[in-house]
């Protein structure tokens, strides 16, 4: 593997993360002003936390409505209409604490639900 991939890597945090979080921010599912705002929010307390994530913007999933979107990974969980304020609850509450916050789960992906029943 040549040094240049070994640097992206190291710098993206691969083989440290715990978790990726993908956030769409928009144009169509929320304004893009709106987007960027919660991806520099988002940036910020990662940093602040040192909590073991990736992070990465999303042009669009393909729901296009109630964004920003943020899905959590491997979890296979969905949250839209993310702002400041509820990226902090699940910032606590289930990035830091595990577990998601229930009432604004939009949805869960089917593999991920599957998977979690398998463990023990
Ligand atoms: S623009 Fe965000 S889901 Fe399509």
């Amino acid at each position: 593997m040549s040094d240049s991939i070994q640097k992206g890597l190291q710098k993206a945090g691969v083989s440290a993360a715990r978790r990726h979080l993908l956030i769409c921010i928009g144009p169509d599912c929320c304004n893009s002003r709106q987007g960027e705002l919660i991806w520099d929010f988002v940036k910020k307390r990662v940093k602040e936390t040192g909590i073991p994530v990736m992070r990465t913007k999303a042009a669009c999933f393909r729901i296009c409505s109630g964004g920003p979107w943020l899905a959590v990974y491997p979890d296979g969980i969905w949250y839209g209409a993310i702002n400041s304020a509820r990226f902090e609850r699940i910032l606590q509450e289930h990035l830091l604490g595990g577990k998601p916050v229930r009432e604004w789960v939009a949805a869960r992906c089917g593999w991920a639900a599957e998977c979690s029943e398998r463990m023990p």
